[in-house]
This record gives C-alpha cells, sequence and structure tokens, in this order.
C-alpha cells in the first residue's frame, strides 16, 4: 500500500483559509438578521458596523488567496454554523422578551471568538511561512474582532444583561 502522501504546514494553512473564508460569508449573511433582531439601538448599530467590517474580512482573505496564486474558495465550517444555528435560536426563543439582546450578544461573541482563535491561528502559520503581507492581513482583522468583542461586552452589560435581570 502506498504511503499517505505527506501534508505540510502549507496544507493545514490552506485548509484553514478556505474554513475562515468560508466562516466570514456565513456571517456576512447573518450578521442583518441579529441587527434586525436587536432591540437595543447601540446593538443594532454595533451589528451594522460589525457587518460593513466583515464585508472587509472577505476582501482581505481573497487578498491572500490572490498571494498564494490561488482562486479564493471556501470550505464547509461545521462549527460556525452551529455557533450560528444557537443564534437563531435565541432569536425565536427569546424572541420578544427582555433577555433578547443579552442572548444576541453572548451569541455574536461566541462568533467573534471564533474568528479570533481562526485570525490568531493563521497569524502565527503565516509568520512561520514567510507569508508576511498575509501576517498584516490577519492582523488586521483580528483587532477588529477583538474590539468588536469588547464592545459587545460593554453593550451588554450596559443595557442588555441589566435589562434581563
Ligand atoms: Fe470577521
Ligand atoms: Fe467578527
Amino acid at each position: 500500500m502506498a504511503a499517505p502522501k505527506e501534508k505540510t504546514l502549507n496544507d493545514l494553512f490552506e485548509d484553514t483559509l478556505k474554513d475562515i473564508f468560508y466562516a466570514e460569508k456565513q456571517i456576512v449573511k447573518n450578521l442583518p438578521k441579529m441587527a434586525k433582531a436587536a432591540q437595543s439601538p447601540a446593538l443594532k448599530a454595533g451589528f451594522e458596523k460589525h457587518l460593513a467590517e466583515t464585508e472587509v474580512h472577505v476582501e482581505r482573505l481573497e487578498q491572500v488567496f490572490v498571494l498564494l496564486g490561488k482562486t479564493p474558495r471556501g470550505k464547509t465550517c461545521d462549527a460556525i454554523l452551529g455557533i450560528l444555528e444557537e443564534g437563531k435560536s435565541i432569536m425565536e426563543e427569546f424572541k420578544g422578551t427582555v433577555a433578547l439582546d443579552a442572548g444576541l450578544a453572548a451569541a455574536a461573541q461566541a462568533v467573534e471568538h471564533y474568528e479570533i482563535a481562526r485570525y490568531g491561528t493563521l497569524k502565527t502559520w503565516a509568520n512561520q511561512l514567510g507569508l508576511t503581507e498575509a501576517v498584516t492581513l490577519f492582523e488586521t482583522t483580528l483587532q477588529e474582532e477583538i474590539a468588536t468583542d469588547m464592545a459587545l461586552s460593554e453593550v451588554a452589560k450596559a443595557e442588555a444583561n441589566v435589562k434581563a435581570a
């Protein structure tokens, strides 16, 4: 039997790039629903702002594919589908309740944490692979995900969680 083809860090990097590319596109589809569902104007505005940023995240990933000489292509990411599904359940199950915004903020933070994990890993690997331009692109997006996570925490503390208590 032939030995399995040796896979390298480069293969892992490309797989993970496809994973986050798929995930970001799902997030672009989902954020308008989150913004529509949010009751607090601050939370709504936060989702709308992050939608605009997320569209740029997709573009930055496209730039990384170009750097690699590859056509941008996604690969189904079950993790993000599960996280977004949970958010959808909260929208349905807590619709019209005082706890809705707290639930939406928490669901959105789970999305941000997934992205932060992926971009942190991709940045490290891009560094190891000597892909300097990709490192900068990942770092820029990573900082926006971290800022969004912190902003969601603030909104949740200031409004949503107080109302839900
Ligand atoms: Fe993103
Ligand atoms: Fe994000």
